[in-house]
């Protein structure tokens, strides 16, 4: 389906936002359940699910819900584009507390990118489904 400009703009802005906010939500669940409330981070899990399905939504709306290959290809650039140039010109700019936390999310993302690598392999590999 093609769209206006503005409309993918705000389908974006839409997905982001909800996505964000699922995140959110999970924080606030783990949190929860940390303090012993288990209830009350089954409903903050709850809204995150809801939260995520508000953001796909909108991705899909958008037309940006690709298959596998350009899907992996996506998320690989994604994953590069963060830890090549993104993380790297954060982490020169901040205190060494929030560098340390952007170091772990680099070094998290560099796993990520081999998975996705590696599923890529997998997938060429695969006739329908990965196998089990
Ligand atoms: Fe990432």
């Amino acid at each position: 389906m093609s769209r206006l400009p503005r409309a993918q703009e705000y389908l974006k802005t839409g997905f982001t936002a909800e996505a964000a906010a699922a995140a959110r939500c999970r924080a606030y669940a783990q949190a929860a359940e940390r303090a012993g409330r288990p209830n009350l981070a089954a409903a903050w899990r709850e809204l995150a699910a809801e939260k995520d399905g508000l953001a796909i939504a909108q991705l899909e709306a958008a037309g940006k819900v690709w298959g596998d290959g350009e899907a992996i290809a996506a998320a690989l650039a994604e994953e590069r584009f963060e830890n090549h140039s993104l993380y790297p010109r954060m982490v020169r700019e901040v205190d060494a507390e929030t560098a340390a936390v952007f170091g772990q999310v680099i070094a998290a993302q560099e796993v990520h990118a081999e998975r996705l690598a590696a599923l890529a392999e997998r997938l060429r590999a695969a006739t329908a489904d990965l196998p089990a």
